[in-house]
């Protein structure tokens, strides 16, 4: 095991995968190659074409790929251990391909949906209202078949279910990680510095350089070797990564918990209804709870 640690392995990601002992890894982080079919779908940003693979093979070969890689990393993290997986909705002929649809045919428990607002994104054609949005599926692997596993602090939890990174422009890489939102994962789940972070298609080393930021080791797998000789240049500078991940991690933070704020009689957000009218309610609900900057997060 401790061959792969702080290493790029290269390979394809399910047989690299099988060379790595169970229950050995703390975390893991992906966004996979999304089958897109590399048709031309988009007018805005030109598609995304990988350096060393196709992009497109028939759907159920896809899906039952995904299946076989995610029970793999299910075997490889630890019990208790978590995998965040990348995916967004697709359609093929007006058919939608939803990634619970394979999600829930895994081993694991499918804690959260995140979704991930990215602000912008390439097609722009009216079939559908513009998708801006991926999602990102919290996996847990449970311990004693205990499902629900243990609890976020606030500082971490208070960040919301919608994440809102536009893309990453700075990178050569068709379809990297915003540093953002690797950096947030990781800070929210691992506290030791011995934890090990894996990305099974780790592409140009977004996870694997915020992992270093962060002071954890990392796995990565990528088979194109132009990206895998990009991200060691990325891993030597990391440094200059550092300013951006330190503006996520100074979010993670909470002036006043709501046991505090109870016992101080200060606003808990319990509703008072005459302190505003369903109307203020519904033109901004974050006033009923009075979440300002200061006041809970920053
Ligand atoms: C969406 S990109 C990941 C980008 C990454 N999150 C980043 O921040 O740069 C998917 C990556 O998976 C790699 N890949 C595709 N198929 C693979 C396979 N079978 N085995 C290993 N890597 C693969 C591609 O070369 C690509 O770099």
């Amino acid at each position: 095991m401790s061959e792969f640690i702080n290493t790029i392995i290269n390979d394809d990601t399910f047989k690299a995968l099988k060379k790595i002992p169970s229950n050995s890894i703390d975390i893991g982080i992906t966004s996979p190659p999304y089958n897109k079919g590399e048709k031309n779908k988009g007018w805005l940003v030109k598609n995304v074409l990988y350096d060393s693979i196709i992009d497109s093979v028939d759907e159920s070969t896809y899906q039952n790929n995904q299946i076989n890689v995610l029970n793999e990393l299910f075997r490889v993290i630890k019990p208790g251990g978590s995998f965040f997986y990348n995916h967004k909705i697709r359609w093929e002929k007006g058919i939608m391909f939803h990634p619970v649809e394979w999600i829930l045919k895994t081993k694991w428990t499918l804690r959260q949906e995140i979704i991930w607002d990215r602000m912008i994104a390439a097609n722009i054609r009216g079939w559908r209202f513009w998708q801006i949005d991926e999602r990102i599926y919290w996996l847990y692997k449970p311990i004693n078949n205990n499902k629900i596993g243990e609890e976020l602090l606030s500082k971490h939890s208070l960040l919301t279910s919608i994440w809102r990174f536009p893309p990453e422009r700075q990178n050569p890489h068709p379809a990297p990680f915003p540093i953002e939102l690797p950096a947030r994962i990781i800070h929210s789940l691992t506290n030791n510095s011995d934890a090990i972070v894996i990305d099974p298609y780790s592409g140009s080393g977004t996870t694997l350089v915020a992992a270093k930021l962060l002071d954890k080791n990392y796995i990565g797998i990528e088979i194109s070797k132009e990206y895998i000789e990009f991200s060691k240049e990325r891993l030597i500078n990391s440094q200059s990564e550092y300013r951006k991940l330190k503006e996520e991690i100074d979010k993670h933070f909470v002036a006043k918990t709501f046991k505090e704020r109870k016992e101080k009689g200060e606003n808990t957000g319990k509703h008072n209804k005459n302190q505003l009218s369903k109307r203020d309610f519904f033109n901004n609900p974050l006033t009923l709870f009075d979440l300002s900057k200061n006041d809970i997060t920053n």
